[in-house]
């Protein structure tokens, strides 16, 4: 069902696909919060399949739909009578299917892979399944082996011969000792698994063991699902299950699944049996696709304009965080000193969080990015409130810095997209952004629904100390048709940026609240458009970035139309005196602007704490034609992986 909505007539896909997106959490929220600890690391895709059909589309369509995790290199073992057929290459999901035979191999049962490379380069050699070293055990992995050195020189020692540098190959060489001595491939798994430190999903299978699969976890997420004919389906994500079945169970740490093609049991690493029921997932995973765009990034940035209006609009959205900040009223009363903190796109909105903060709850704050919160000399005490930001909610430098922050007696925080994330279960108090999977490595309706909570959050807290703000909730509920009337323009966006693609460099600028914008709009074309981009305060501008101005640089500038923006145009003149070229982001056509822009990009206008979302959308789409034009991968840009769990 579509509808014709919103100033500007944006085809909007309506409520019953983004209604989906709210099952999904409730769904989530009811399996995942009964559990302690659940991706702890979630870089990488593993899946396993035992069953009556040939396992080789059942594998590929699970990687695919798990790319977004990691996309160094990918990997297949099937299992069949004559065998194991293995294929394994540097590079992504599609490369591998390519060197797969058309007709699927008969084999059914087998283990895949698609890695973010940690341990060892991505190579063909390194990546996944890996084996023993007599081509007996073969396993995929999700984790980091924090203890592989020392069992690798052990193992090295008692005469193993390795081929990989992966910390993942200790793992089929302590197998295959293992099972020397034990009775059982699954006690040898488990005797293996005891030796250890670290995080491991893994899904492993023998040679000589037909049609059976052996699964573990411990810190990184692993479920299977069953099937109508019994076959198993084991993997890291939802997501890549869903296409075979809605049945499923979530492992715990230290549990074991045993899998055949018609039996399934679960039992601890110690040999404790676990009685377990598969649960039925209500939603339907499957539909988080593209919907016809090219990209995740332009569909996630397209569909944020509904899910912020759902959010909004949601009813008591805003009295909900009022009463739980009304709750916590001693803590908000006597903090003294707030801390925001995030990690790449999230530390932008942290910028605008503590600038918030001071300037309408006035509280004295800070921001700062999880890796320096982990190891700078911060003053975090009982009056210390922190702020911790996160999409994934899982992200290494942020959870550590939470951990330190409550070791120290802060009242934490935490503002993420996944319920049931170790941000969200850790966090003394957390608020969810709803704003449905995102699957783009490049985050974006994130970021918009993150300043939305931040919003209503430092609103409440201001009403709390007796500071009214009326206008941010009015304001707020513009926001969505203001977003779609960017988006609407995004044509227009996407021809301007053609007549800078022979730039070698971009200065991106702002002011205020508007410096987070401009570095969103330069981490974005770093990380899509692989453009050397550096943002800064437009006020800094003479004190040395001036001196990159030339014919291969451009000098984008977001300045609404605000008290600062003559300021603003005084460093454009600078930029143009320099024979600079500029591009002019802001919410008014004023003559002044046109006089020396070379290319003006004109957004509707809100307040100054809310503004950074319309022109983060507005850079976000600059980058993405950047990247379109330049015919880089967008979704997956090298080197990257969508959650950043290791430090
Ligand atoms: C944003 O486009 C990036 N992919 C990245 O900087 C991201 O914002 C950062 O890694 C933090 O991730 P998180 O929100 O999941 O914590």
């Amino acid at each position: 069902m579509t509808a014709t909505i919103g100033q500007c007539g944006v085809k909007k896909e309506t409520d019953s696909h983004l209604f989906f997106y709210f099952c999904t959490f409730l769904f989530l929220f009811f399996s995942l919060s009964r559990i302690t600890r659940y991706d702890v690391a979630t870089m990488c895709g593993i899946i396993g399949y035992v069953g009556t059909r040939p396992a080789q589309p059942i594998l590929l369509q699970g990687l695919r739909r798990m790319e977004y995790r990691g996309y160094d290199s990918a990997g297949m073992a099937i299992f069949d009578s004559q065998g194991v057929f293995v294929q394994k290459h540097q590079g992504n999901v599609q490369k591998l299917a390519s060197s797969l035979p058309s007709t699927p191999m008969e084999g059914r049962c087998g283990i895949a892979h698609t890695r973010w490379a940690t341990h060892g380069i991505p190579n063909d050699v390194n990546a996944h399944p890996h084996t023993d070293c007599h081509e007996q055990i073969f396993c995929v992995h999700n984790g980091v082996i924090e203890n592989h050195t020392k069992l690798r020189i052990a193992l090295m020692k008692r005469g193993h011969q390795f081929r990989s540098d992966t910390d993942s190959e200790v793992l089929s060489h302590l197998i295959e000792e293992a099972w020397r001595r034990e009775q059982s491939l699954e006690d040898a798994v488990a005797y293996a698994l005891k030796q250890v430190k670290g995080t491991y999903a893994v899904v492993i299978s023998a040679r000589d063991k037909k049609d059976f699969l052996i699964a573990a976890r411990q810190g990184s997420p692993l479920l299977f699902g069953v099937c109508e004919d019994h076959s198993l389906v084991i993997a890291s994500d939802l997501s890549a299950i869903a296409d075979e079945t809605r049945d499923i169970i979530i492992l715990e740490d230290q549990e074991m699944l045993i899998g055949t093609q018609d039996a399934w049991s679960i039992r601890t690493l110690t040999g404790e049996k676990k009685d377990r029921t598969t649960q039925r997932l209500l939603t339907d995973l499957t539909t988080v696709q593209k919907n016809g765009h090219p990209h995740f990034m332009i569909k996630e940035i397209t569909e944020s304009s509904d899910l912020l209006r759902m959010s909004i609009a949601r009813e008591k959205s805003t009295q909900e965080i009022h009463a739980r900040v009304e709750a916590q009223k001693y803590r908000w009363l006597h903090t003294t000193r707030f801390i925001a903190v995030g990690c790449g796109g999230m530390f932008y909105n942290a910028l605008i969080a503590s600038q918030g903060f001071e300037a309408i709850a006035g509280i004295p704050s800070k921001a700062i990015t999880g890796s320096s919160f982990r190891y700078d000399s911060l003053i975090v005490d009982e009056q210390t409130t922190v702020l911790f930001l996160s999409q994934s909610g899982e992200t290494a430098d942020t959870i550590a810095a939470l951990r330190k922050a409550k070791g120290q007696g802060a009242y934490t925080i935490g503002i993420t997209n996944v319920m049931g994330s170790t941000i969200a279960r850790e966090a003394d108090e957390t608020f969810l952004i709803a704003m449905g999977p995102e699957i783009s490595v490049a985050s974006t309706k994130a970021m918009f629904g993150t300043i939305h909570v931040l919003s209503e959050l430092i609103h409440a807290v201001a009403s709390l100390r007796g500071k009214n703000h009326p206008e941010i909730l009015n304001a707020l509920e513009q926001i969505p048709d203001q977003l779609a009337e960017i988006v609407a323009k995004r044509k227009e966006i996407a021809d301007l940026t053609k007549k800078y693609l022979t730039c070698s460099h971009a200065l991106v600028m702002g002011r205020g609240y508007e410096e987070a914008a401009a570095k969103e709009g330069a981490l974005k074309l770093m990380e899509i458009a692989y453009l050397p981009a550096q943002a800064f305060h437009s006020g800094e501008l003479k004190h040395g970035p001036l001196a990159l101005i030339s014919d291969q640089t451009f000098a984008l500038f977001s300045i609404p139309k605000d008290d600062v923006y003559e300021k603003n145009l005084s460093n454009i003149e600078e930029v143009k005196t320099r024979q600079g070229k500029v591009i002019v982001l802001t919410t008014k056509e004023t003559e002044e602007a046109q006089g020396i822009a070379d290319d003006m990009m004109i957004i509707p206008k809100t307040i100054s704490l809310l503004q950074p979302i319309l022109s983060m959308c507005a850079l976000q789409l600059f980058a993405y034609a950047f990247a379109m034009h330049k015919g880089y991968p967008i979704d997956q840009p090298r080197h990257l992986a969508k959650s950043v769990t290791v430090e």
